[in-house]
């Protein structure tokens, strides 16, 4: 039997006596980021509309919406729609990538545990492209967001799909959908809400998956505050289209003012915004952009920080994607901490 063999089950047996199944090593989860960190460049290299690093942020998202996090999508719910590539492109790293002569399904390592270390690794990537560009020269020291990332969630019995159904945000809701959202799923509070959405920074909305269409920020490959910047910026030249197909139509806002067609959802001006009223494709119709009242609550509040500090913003969006990809888990008893730096 090989040294690793007999190692591997040294970790399992130690682990399995402390009640929690642990799989993987540290030096082990460094395979498998370096394997995901690959997998990002080549997608990139193969240009296309859907961006692997963004997908792998919201598909940890709509992993862990529901009971829990398990590794298991519907992909029946329109909700879901256009995850299914990232899904696709998760399950050949899943089933090929070499960890110390194993595959991750051969190790146990659960694809719930998966999707979220592959998420933490898309957004270290994506946070060292946002602060690179100053220190390349000189070296760099980067400010991450401020993730714990443990392992020990179960897949459903079908994973990576299911058809338990789930309730999902709508991308046309206002402020109290978007709270109520959060709070009910997550258990979120107002100021952990807001740093979340921040992942909007990374990736784009897709015509032919929710309807939506473009960009959040210019940089859609960087993490970084810059959603709640351009949230704020009026000179961007915010404004209600109606986009979608025949059969799907929705209202986004679209800077006009913007070579990069940048947009916003409802659900993410209902930060700042008390929205009003809306069409059932959700055309605001009370209030335009310089108009529509302030947020009741705090979101505002806290969307304008972030606006203003990037490090407060890391720190904050770390500890609130910490507890979204531990759901359904107590983090000091059913899952346990790799040490990923
Ligand atoms: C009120 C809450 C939310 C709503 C309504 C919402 C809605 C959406 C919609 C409509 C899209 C476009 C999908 C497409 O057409 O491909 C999207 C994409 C995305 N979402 Fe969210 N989302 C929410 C929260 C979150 C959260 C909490 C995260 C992660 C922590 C997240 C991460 C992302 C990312 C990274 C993308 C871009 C994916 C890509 O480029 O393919 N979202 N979201």
């Amino acid at each position: 039997m090989a040294l690793g063999q007999v190692l591997h089950g040294v970790v399992v047996l130690s682990c399995l006596a402390l009640g929690v199944w642990s799989v993987i090593t540290d030096s082990q989860a460094d395979i498998i980021r370096t394997a995901v960190r690959d997998a990002i460049d080549v997608n990139e290299d193969e240009g296309g509309t859907m961006v692997l690093r963004a997908g792998l942020v919201r598909l940890a998202f709509h992993d862990c919406v529901g009971d829990r996090c398990d590794g298991c999508i519907n992909m029946a719910l329109d909700d879901n729609a256009g995850l299914d590539t990232y899904i696709n492109y998760t399950d050949h790293l899943y089933d090929d990538t070499d960890v110390d002569g194993y595959t991750m399904r051969e190790l146990g390592f659960s694809r719930a545990d998966f999707w979220a270390l592959a998420a933490v690794e898309a957004l270290d990537y994506s946070t060292e492209d946002a602060q690179s560009s100053g220190c390349r020269r000189t070296g760099c020291t980067y400010v991450y967001a401020d993730i714990t990332y443990q392992q020990g969630r179960v897949d459903c019995d079908t994973s990576p799909t299911t058809t338990e159904e789930a309730d999902y945000p709508s991308g046309i809701g206002d402020t109290d959908h978007v709270v109520d959202f959060f709070k009910d799923t997550f258990n979120f509070t107002e100021q952990e809400t807001t740093a979340i959405m921040g992942a909007h920074a990374l990736g784009a909305a897709h015509r032919d998956a929710s309807g939506f269409v473009g960009p959040w920020t210019e940089r859609q490959k960087q993490f970084s505050n810059q959603y709640y910047i351009d949230m704020f910026d009026g000179s961007l030249g915010w404004e209600m289209v109606q986009k979608g197909t025949r059969n799907n139509r929705v209202y986004q806002w679209t800077s006009a003012n913007s070579t990069s067609s940048r947009m916003m959802l409802n659900a993410d001006m209902a930060l700042i915004f008390d929205i009003g009223d809306t069409t059932s494709e959700g055309e605001v119709v009370d209030c335009i952009y310089s108009t529509c009242p302030d947020a009741t609550g705090n979101t505002e509040y806290w969307a304008l920080i972030y606006a203003n500090d990037n490090e407060y913003f890391l720190e904050h969006f770390g500890l609130a994607f910490t507890k979204m990809i531990n759901h359904g888990y107590d983090s000091s008893s059913d899952v346990l901490s790799v040490s990923l730096r």
